[in-house]
């Protein structure tokens, strides 16, 4: 018995052993293989170095790390080549008196490295005197070649040290593309000399506030970005977009659009309709002009054209680009934007250099050579790759970093599968890879971190290993990652929504079930100005009220908090019935949405509580259970004229009492304005003594957006928040 006791008890603690052990042995992303061993490497300044000299650049890297000069002979790092290995593959051996690298060339050697950085210990800081590292061995390679980040330095300027700082970071994850977003309508950012205008003027914006913002990079910072991601074996791709988003190029000369007018560098966020003019020959010229500066700047073998949301307003306007049309024998301003693409396309293939364009350059006719990045979906990846193009994932679904956690989260990240289904072989060996992308009119460059991190490790997995489909694994890996990170000095934020709830209405009353993200979050609360209180169990409450919550004891910079309003009226939980049903993108909170006391947010139409409707009318039924007087029925509706939202153009009610005779109660028509800028939130209110039990809301789709409309002809979404019965 005692024996078996003593049995139990060394199983136990060598289980704890084991944990404890483990708990900095989690590489991210996951390598293919890796088998523990017993003991442990004492890296210390008796450790020396035998290199073979075509990883000099490596073992330098490798110093600059560990600040040791490796000149010890008692135990050994080894960096061999081994000509049988795969680009980037590698192995690491980590035996009691040798660590071992092996890979065909330095990207191999220093993804090695990356992981023996990973494996050090948790407490690990430069200058530490002995670094105790677990014997173990890894073979390792990447299942796509293409891994990649988007930094939009346009929105928000990002300077020099910080793209370095997420060189360094991505190569620590073994992400090996950095895309350059490096112009835009809100800022040209890259150094032109032929045309010095495009950052005196277009690299500066005048914003909302007054504030002259801006930036720029010179040729000598570029090369010097260059130059220090290559030694980290990233590469940056650059990417100058055309034919649209080049509000600050034409800002800076008139000339390049369809009208010529003089424009400002635009402040605000969206698609705008006045893009190079494609039937002026001077505007190719410009273009050629750039583009031969950018490829002698940077050495990919890869140049991005954009070639996304150009609206064709101006185009159908313009004397020239109508000609070039009839001229070129083309059939519509679609096919325009294809000839402007290949014409391009054209040029770049003649300077050795292949293009990657976003998935509309696939609209009118795909250019022989491109590679398309999918981002409106998978479907243009899909499309691109059965035509034999190369394809770079990156939908909005999964890859969109500044999107909000409630839309993507860690979890949603890593479910993100590059290969879609139905693909046959040889058509995903097309999918290269994928990127995620962080656009930034929304996130200055101090809080690009909180939306990056973590999720990019999610990304860094999917991209790199083949067997990455445990996400609780993933996770328990992440939470010990975060001690590596602050390393870096990352401010990374939450892995989900910190702070999300649930409301049932239960007998007319609120139930609002806080949840946090994470176990150990502490929460308090307080309803109105009453005291704040420890949360510990949902919260019941019987009337409209605020509820603010927030964490506590944060270890986050911006502790999270979130506020609740509540609004009781008489449809509160009651059952609504769709006649036309709401976007799956855009379901809100599904079917009790429309009637479960919570607004929308004033500016924000994906905070989960506006419903939208593509394309139609919203036409619904809420049955309030029982015959009821009321004398009050309002809803409000969201516009956001560059996400072609549009306020409907009339309201109507009709209330019965059996739910089959409807009789009109009221209507109202309203003169929608698709051109009204800004973001902005409408109530519609109706007040009229009435008793009914079931009440239809017909909310008319405002239809095809106008030909002034940067988008003209495309159909609008209605977003309706709850509807109020009192
Ligand atoms: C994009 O997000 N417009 C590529
Ligand atoms: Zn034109």
């Amino acid at each position: 018995m005692i024996r078996l006791l003593i049995l139990i008890l060394f199983f136990f603690s060598s289980c704890l052993n084991e944990k404890k052990k483990g708990d900095n042995l989690t590489i991210i992303p996951k390598p293919q293989k890796m088998i523990l061993e017993s003991g442990v490497f004492s890296l210390n300044n008796n450790t020396g170095i035998k290199f073979d000299s075509l990883f000099i650049n490596e073992l330098n890297f490798l110093k600059n790390i560990i600040s040791l000069d490796l000149t010890g002979s008692k135990n050994y790092i080894v960096l061999k080549q081994n000509i049988f290995l795969e680009d980037e593959e590698y192995y690491l051996n980590i035996s009691k008196n040798t660590i071992t690298i092996e890979a065909s060339n330095g990207k191999g050697c220093m993804h090695a490295i990356q992981s023996l950085r990973q494996l050090f210990p948790i407490n690990y800081k430069k200058n530490t005197e002995n670094l105790e590292i677990q014997c173990l061995e890894i073979h390792d390679f990447p299942r796509f070649k293409w891994r990649g980040m988007l930094l939009d330095c346009c929105r928000h300027f990002m300077d020099k040290d910080f793209i370095k700082r997420y060189i360094d970071l991505l190569a620590f994850h073994k992400m090996n593309i950095l895309h350059l977003h490096l112009t835009e309508d809100q800022g040209w950012r890259i150094a032109i000399e032929k045309y010095p205008k495009l950052t005196d003027i277009g690299a500066w914006r005048i914003n909302k506030n007054g504030e002259k913002y801006g930036g720029f990079y010179s040729k000598d910072d570029l090369i010097e970005i260059i130059e220090y991601a290559k030694k980290q074996h990233i590469e940056i791709i650059p990417e100058i977009e055309l034919p649209g988003h080049s509000v600050a190029a034409i800002a800076s000369y008139p000339y390049l659009s369809c009208t010529g007018d003089s424009l400002e560098v635009e402040n605000d966020w969206g698609v705008f309709k006045d893009i190079y003019c494609a039937g002026n020959d001077s505007v190719y010229t410009f273009l050629e002009n750039v583009l031969t500066e950018v490829m002698e700047i940077f050495p990919s073998q890869y140049i991005h054209i954009g070639g996304d949301e150009a609206p064709k307003y101006r185009w159908r306007e313009c004397i020239k680009c109508q000609k070039r049309i009839r001229d070129e024998k083309l059939k519509d301003e679609h096919e325009l934007q294809s000839y402007f693409i290949k014409r391009i396309e054209k040029f770049i293939s003649k300077n050795g250099k292949r293009i990657i364009g976003w998935d509309e350059i696939i609209e009118g006719g795909i250019a022989p050579s491109a590679t398309i990045q999918s981002w409106r979906g998978i479907d243009g990846g899909i499309l691109a790759a059965q035509k034999n193009h190369d394809v770079i994932m990156s939908p909005t679904s999964h890859c969109y970093f500044d999107y909000d956690l409630q839309a993507i989260n860690l979890e949603k990240v890593y479910s993100f599968e590059p290969i879609p289904k139905g693909l046959t072989e040889k058509e995903s060996k097309h999918i290269i890879g994928g990127e995620c992308n962080m656009w930034s009119e929304h996130a200055p460059q101090e809080s690009i971190d909180s939306k990056v991190f973590p999720r990019i490790l999610a990304m860094a997995e999917v991209l790199w290993s083949e067997n990455n489909k445990d996400f609780k694994d993933f996770q328990s890996r992440v939470r010990n990652h975060y001690p590596k990170l602050d390393l870096f000095g990352v401010k990374y934020g939450y892995e989900k929504t910190p702070i999300d709830y649930d409301i049932k209405i239960i007998n007319n009353n609120f139930r609002v079930e806080i949840f946090k993200s994470y176990k150990k979050m502490d929460l308090k609360y307080k309803i109105d100005d009453n005291n704040w209180q420890k949360y510990t169990r949902p919260i019941i409450i019987n009337k409209s009220a605020i509820i603010n919550v927030k964490e506590v004891n944060s270890i986050r910079d911006n502790p999270a908090s979130k506020e609740i309003k509540l609004n009781k009226h008489l449809a509160l939980g009651k059952k609504i019935n769709y006649l036309t049903a709401y976007d799956k993108n855009y379901p809100a909170n599904g079917n009790n949405s429309l009637s479960n006391g919570i607004f929308g947010d004033l500016s924000n139409f994906r905070d989960g509580q506006w419903q939208g409707f593509f394309a139609k009318d919203v036409e619904v039924i809420i049955d309030l259970e029982e015959e009821l007087e009321f004398s009050e029925i309002k809803t409000s509706f969201f516009q956001y004229n560059l996400s072609w939202i549009i306020i409907p153009k009339k309201i109507e009610i009709m209330i019965s009492s059996n739910g089959k005779d409807f009789i009109i109660y009221d209507q109202k028509n309203f003169n929608s304005n698709p051109m009204q800028e800004g973001k902005f939130k409408k109530e519609f209110k109706f007040n009229k003594k009435q008793s009914a039990r079931f009440i239809k809301l017909i909310a008319k789709n405002f239809g095809k957006l106008p030909e002034k409309h940067p988008a003209a002809g495309s159909d609008c979404w209605i977003f309706i928040d709850e509807i109020i019965i009192k």
